[in-house]
């Protein structure tokens, strides 16, 4: 195979520039954290400070000699870099280090990779690696592939790379081809909740934010968990009755995080697209974070990428039981809750989100019983295409009645579009229409 899955224990040399301007400047401790949850262990956290950059090597010659010194010192497997590098550069510091040479976004990726779980995630993951790959094979070539010795990398000649690059895009092809119908696959199961109506939350919201332990907690199923970056990574989905609602879908999906490559952004749409999908958005803050402002804001950044940013939001302000805080619900000037401060690991305050929920989605839902007189042939028919109907009598007139669960604008929409001349009023339905 192209790449090979490292067991974890690899030693690292981490280079985190300072210098670069505010604008790409990462976070040292997030770079430390996905370092963590790579599996690699840091043996040494050089800090680049001097603006002496060289585009042949990305850092100046004192910084890659001070560098190559700490890999001979610490005999270390990888210099990982907090900062995307352009393959030449990746390709000349490996031959200077002698040493293999990883970036941000391949180190993003090796995560994602360690963390995909459903067939269409591995895809994914597998796809956005061999378009990172392609423009970086040449570097298969260099003294590191045969002092690694790997079997059927040692010393191959220019033949074998056509061979390779040849592979790699049959390979990539099929992958394509593969994930088209996966997608498919998914789109289908999607229509059929649509026109079940079920409304959708999707939980976004920062890496490490929270989010699993949250699905988990209120799901009482058991996705993964942990103390690790992009514990998840496939959209997760769980059908969960809400009190005062009815059903609702959750959906969990993968942490956000700051300068997320683009080409990463899109390599995991079907994810994000969950959040796209949504009928409320659950924002989940870490509200120990001291960066947790930038992170909300990243988050934004994001969603506006996908074009979610219009979705009803409610934050989630998570993990008060390391501030020794209550939990609660803040609400707006019009008393509608617009966050709700718990905690996922202790369970404190999952009430007053399903309140929160339920207040939120139940002011677009109605779930009424309709009498839909025989001459409304149409409209009937179409409420029932649409999957909203959920049992039928016959009032003291001989009426039949509907009962509906269904977004009210929608009812409208359809009432005005058939024209239908019926005994209940609109826009607002009247309060004896009411279960
Ligand atoms: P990604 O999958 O990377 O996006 O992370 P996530 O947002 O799903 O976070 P996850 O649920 O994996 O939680 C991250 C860490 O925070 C774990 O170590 C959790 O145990 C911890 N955590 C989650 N909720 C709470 C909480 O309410 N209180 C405390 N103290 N820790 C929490």
């Amino acid at each position: 195979m192209f790449f090979e899955r490292h067991e974890g224990g690899e030693r690292a040399i981490l280079v985190h520039p300072e210098c670069v301007d505010d604008q790409q400047r990462e976070d040292p401790r997030e770079f430390q954290e996905l370092v963590r949850s790579a599996n690699v262990e840091q043996v040494a956290f050089v800090v680049v400070t001097s603006s002496k950059m060289t585009p042949r090597y990305f850092v100046g010659s004192g910084k890659l000699e001070e560098i190559r010194q700490q890999v001979i010192a610490n005999e270390a497997d990888v210099v990982l870099f907090n900062h995307a590098l352009s393959p030449s550069q990746e390709r000349n510091l490996e031959a200077e280090l002698k040493c293999r040479v990883v970036d941000r976004t391949g180190l993003i990726l090796d995560i994602f990779a360690q963390r995909a779980r459903t067939h269409e995630g591995k895809l994914q993951v597998e796809l956005a690696q061999l378009e990172h790959m392609s423009t970086r094979l040449i570097r298969g070539w260099t003294h590191l592939e045969r002092q690694k010795g790997g079997v059927g990398l040692r010393g191959p000649g220019e033949t074998q790379l056509e061979t390779d690059r040849r592979l790699l895009r049959a390979r990539i092809k099929s992958i394509k081809a593969r994930l088209d119908k996966v997608r498919k696959q998914r789109d289908q199961t999607r229509r059929s909740r649509q026109r079940a109506d079920i409304p959708q939350v999707s939980l976004v919201g920062y890496t490490n934010a929270g989010k699993s332990t949250l699905f988990n907690t209120i799901t009482e199923s058991d996705v993964y968990a942990a103390d690790q970056l992009f514990a998840t990574l496939d959209p997760t989905l769980r059908r969960l009755p809400i009190n005062d609602l009815g059903p609702i879908i959750l959906a969990d999906t993968v942490g956000f995080i700051r300068h997320l490559p683009h080409k990463l952004v899109q390599a995991f749409r079907a994810t994000l697209e969950e959040s796209a999908m949504a009928d409320l958005l659950l924002h989940v803050i870490d509200c120990a974070d001291p960066e947790r402002q930038d992170n909300m804001q990243q988050v934004q950044h994001v969603l506006e990428e996908i074009d979610a940013h219009e979705i009803p939001q409610l934050q989630v302000f998570n993990k008060i039981d390391l501030l020794g805080m209550k939990p609660r619900i803040d609400r707006d000037e019009d008393d509608k809750p617009y966050r709700v401060w718990i905690s996922a690991q202790t369970g404190e305050g999952l009430d007053l989100l399903q309140r929160a929920i339920a207040e939120r989605l139940g002011d677009d839902l109605i779930h009424e019983f309709l009498p839909v007189p025989h001459n409304q042939g149409r409209l009937r028919a179409r409420l029932y295409e649409m999957g909203v109907v959920q049992s039928e009598d016959y009032n003291e007139e001989g009426v039949p009645v509907l009962e509906v669960r269904m977004p009210k604008m929608e009812l409208q929409r359809m009432v005005l579009q058939e024209g239908a001349t019926l005994p209940w009023d609109l826009p607002d339905l009247e309060p004896w229409m009411q279960e």
